[in-house]
Formats: structure tokens, C-alpha cells, sequence
């Protein structure tokens, strides 16, 4: 299946990010287009589109915004997730870095058609060169009129505030994002209600992914059938698929969605010299492993289902037979354990009890009953903590018990860093990290 340059076709020009060569290579040409149109018909071409969030969990984004009341006298708000920190997924960051004016074309017409005048980007903090790259991308848009008051001439007003984060993984989750920006700790709401019913400052709020509302601007400028010519019925389009991990050439590779593994590490230049693929992940850390059996399978929201895991971000991270398995899940849950925002107790206590007990498994220390004591912690959590983080810090052990139990019960007598050289498993070389 060949690559499909949309959101990444002009990546590579000098200065595609500035508004005057962005216009200059057919930018801002669907904008006005889409302020002649009522916003109802904005709302059903992105229906029928059949867009699926890129953020992680999928869900059709044209039934999400018209899930916003109308007529209800409140002010309504697009957020823009940009808190991209899932350990693996690499999408959003450098899409703001290259295409920022897409992005913000894009929330001049979401926020057009949900009936809002004001959208906010919510961008990690620990990534300054992109908040300064966003923040004067939104200046030259306000300068040349496409947001501001009275966008070309249409009498529609969209003012755009970049705000950063303060670098906390829970933040990206869309209710302690929204809490965040409200100025107060970022920990999950309780839902329902859900965003779009009462969201920031308890009005209508869309929340949805970079990729997502950058999408926005090729659908509707050139129809929702030609974005279902690309992908399956269920999983239509095309996607940012990032690569990454033990192969030669880790990078962003845009295919429609249905492209294989296979073909992706093909595109990604194979394993690194020498290697084997030993397992891989189809969308982040968040979600479970799968092995060379599956190299096969569309990276479809579908497929993936079936197959026991999930697309996820759709950022693939492949390992190759000098990782570990413990001591890659152990790193995960130590980044869990972290991030973990505290709120609810299976998550809070279970993620740190998850990772003291992999570290002993790391350590050649841990006990047969261990095992069953781990799976015993992960499904305490699983389906019981307040959002989906506790759901993903109780999925890599179980997944990796299904495929590598081999290695769990070797936990029990030998270190894993001397059955796995964790040098020999380093993606950069010592002398190329420094
Ligand atoms: C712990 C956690 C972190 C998340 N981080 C992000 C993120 O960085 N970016 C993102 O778009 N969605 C993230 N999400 C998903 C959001 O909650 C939400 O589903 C998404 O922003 C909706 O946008 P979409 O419909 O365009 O995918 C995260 C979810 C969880 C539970
Ligand atoms: S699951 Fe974890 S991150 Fe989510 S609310 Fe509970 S403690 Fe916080």
C-alpha cells in the first residue's frame, strides 16, 4: 500500500509553517469556502466523512460536535489537545512544527461549525520551540485575517489562545486538561456530563486531538468521499502512523488507514541490522503488545480490536530480541506510577504496587506467587479506576504474560539486565545519546 502525503506533503519546503507560503501552496482556500456554508452542513460533511479521533480512543468526530446544543445561550469552546506525552507517540509535536497553519484553518472552521467563538491549544510544556513556533503561526493567522474579528469579511469572530501545559502526562486526558486550563490541579471530572454538554467553565466544549482538527481543512475542502476512498468502511482515511523504536529509519509515515505492520517497518527501512522483530505496540504505551503474528493484520481501529489490542495514537514502538520484555513494561509502569494523578485509589496504589513488584521480577527476585499476584493488581484496576490512565498502567503486564512468560518466571532467579544487555538494547549507542 503506497504512503498518502496530505497533512505531510509539503513538510519539507522551507517555511510551509508561515501563513504566506502555506497560502501559497493552496493553504487557507477551504476557509472561506466552508464560512459560505451553514454550519449544520460543516457538521454533517464531517459525518459523513466518518473521521475518528486521532487522539487515541477513536470516536467519530463529527457526531462529537454535534453533540454541542445550539441555541442555548452559552458560549461554546474548542479545545485543541496538544499534550502529547503517551511514551512512544510522536505525531502531534512535529505536525505543529511543520503544518501549523493547517491546524489553525482547521479550528477557524471546527469552531465555525460547533457555533464557538474562542478555541484554546493546550500544548505540553516541556516543548518550547513548538509554543513559540504555534504561538507566532497564530499571530501571522490574526494578522492576515484569518482569525480574529470578523474573519474575511463573514462577521464570524474566532479569537485562538496557545496555552501551555506545565508537563503532566494526565493533563492530555480531556477533563484534567480542561481543569488545568481552568487554573486548577489537572485531575480527571467525573463524566457524564461530558465535555460537550459542559466542559471549560461548564459550557460546551469540543475537545479533540492536533491531527484530528488539522484533518478538518482536506475534508471539507475536498468532500467527505474523497476522504472514505482512502481506509475501510469502519476506519476511514489516512493517519499519521510514527515509527518508532529498533528499526532503521524511526519516522512519520502518512498511509490510509488498512496499511499493514509489515509494510510500515517496510517503509521504516526494516529492523535495525541484524535484528528480529520480537514484539511491538500499535499506538503507544497505553495499549497491548503484539508479536510477528500479527505483522499482517490493517492497522484499522477494527482489526486491532480483534486482535486483542488497540490502534491507539496509531505511533508503532518495535522492539527487537535484545529487549527485555520486564524491563521494558517495568520502565512503563515506573512512568505510570509517576503520572499517575492520585485521584482514585485502585490507580493511585495499584500503579505503585504494579512496579514494586515488577522491579523485583527486573531484579531476579521475584516469587512464583508473584506472578499471580500481578495479574491479581492489574485486575483490580482494569474497568475500576476513575479514567483511562489506571486502565492502561494495568495492560502491559498481562499482555506481555500472554506472549513472554518465559521471561517472567526467569524474574524469579536471574536479573534481566544479565540475560538482556540493556546496552546492547539502546536504540541510540552510548557515544550517539551523548
Ligand atoms: C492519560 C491520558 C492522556 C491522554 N493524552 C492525550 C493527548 O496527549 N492528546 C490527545 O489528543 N488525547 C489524549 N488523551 C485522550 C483525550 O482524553 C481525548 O480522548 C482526546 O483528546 C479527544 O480527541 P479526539 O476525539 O480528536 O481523539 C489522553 C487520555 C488519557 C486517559
Ligand atoms: S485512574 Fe489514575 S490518573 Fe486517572 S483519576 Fe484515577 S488516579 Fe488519577
Amino acid at each position: 500500500m503506497g504512503l498518502t502525503p496530505v497533512l505531510t506533503e509539503h513538510w519539507d519546503v522551507p517555511g510551509y509553517w508561515t501563513v504566506d507560503t502555506y497560502r501559497s501552496l493552496g493553504g487557507y482556500q477551504t476557509l472561506p469556502k466552508a464560512l459560505a456554508q451553514a454550519p449544520d452542513e460543516i457538521i454533517a460533511t464531517m459525518k459523513e466523512s466518518g473521521l475518528r479521533g486521532r487522539g487515541g480512543a477513536g470516536f467519530p468526530t463529527g457526531l462529537k460536535w454535534s453533540f454541542v446544543p445550539q441555541g442555548d445561550g452559552n458560549p461554546h469552546y474548542l479545545v485543541v489537545n496538544a499534550d502529547e506525552s503517551e511514551p512512544g507517540a510522536c505525531k502531534d509535536i512535529p505536525l505543529m512544527l511543520a503544518n501549523p497553519q493547517a491546524l489553525i484553518e482547521g479550528i477557524a472552521i471546527t469552531c465555525y461549525a460547533i457555533r464557538s467563538n474562542h478555541a484554546f491549544i493546550y500544548i505540553r510544556g516541556e516543548v518550547p520551540q513548538v509554543i513559540r513556533r504555534m504561538a507566532e503561526a497564530v499571530r501571522q493567522a490574526y494578522a492576515a485575517g484569518y482569525l480574529g474579528k470578523d474573519i474575511l469579511g463573514s462577521g464570524f469572530d474566532c479569537e485562538v489562545v496557545v496555552h501551555a501545559g506545565a508537563g503532566a502526562y494526565i493533563c492530555g486526558e480531556e477533563t484534567a486538561l480542561l481543569d488545568s486550563l481552568e487554573g486548577r490541579r489537572g485531575q480527571p471530572r467525573l463524566k457524564p456530563p461530558f465535555p460537550a454538554v459542559a466542559g471549560l467553565y461548564a459550557s460546551p466544549t469540543v475537545v479533540n486531538n492536533v491531527e484530528t482538527i488539522s484533518n478538518v481543512p482536506y475534508i471539507i475542502g475536498n468532500g467527505a468521499d474523497w476522504f472514505r476512498e482512502f481506509g475501510t468502511e469502519k476506519s476511514p482515511g489516512f493517519k499519521l502512523f510514527a515509527v518508532s523504536g529498533h528499526v532503521n529509519n524511526p519516522g512519520i509515515y502518512e498511509a490510509p488507514l488498512g496499511i499493514t505492520m509489515r509494510e510500515l517497518l517496510e517503509y521504516a527501512g526494516g529492523m535495525r541490522n541484524d535484528h528480529q522483530l520480537k514484539f511491538w505496540l500499535p499506538g503507544g504505551s497505553s495499549v497491548p503488545m503484539l508479536t510477528t503474528e500479527h505483522l499482517d493484520l490493517p492497522m484499522t481501529y477494527e482489526d486491532i480490536a480483534a486482535a486483542g489490542s488497540m490502534l491507539g495514537t496509531g505511533t508503532p514502538m518495535l522492539f527487537d530480541e535484545t529487549t527485555s520484555v520486564v524491563r521494558a513494561i517495568t520502565g512503563w509502569l515506573d512512568f505510570y506510577k509517576h503520572e499517575s494523578c492520585g485521584k482514585c485509589t485502585p490507580c493511585r496504589e495499584g500503579t505503585y504496587w504494579i512496579n514494586e513488584v515488577l522491579h523485583r521480577f527486573q531484579a531476579g527476585t521475584g516469587t512464583a506467587d508473584e506472578l499471580d499476584l500481578l495479574q491479581e493488581l492489574c485486575a483490580q484496576i482494569l474497568g475500576r479506576s476513575f479514567c483511562a490512565l489506571g486502565d492502561a498502567a494495568a495492560t502491559p503486564y498481562p499482555a506481555a504474560m500472554k506472549y513472554f512468560s518465559d521471561e517472567f518466571v526467569a524474574g524469579t532467579h536471574t536479573p534481566a539486565d544479565e540475560l538482556f544487555d540493556p546496552v546492547a538494547a539502546t536504540v541510540f549507542t552510548p557515544a550517539e545519546a551523548r
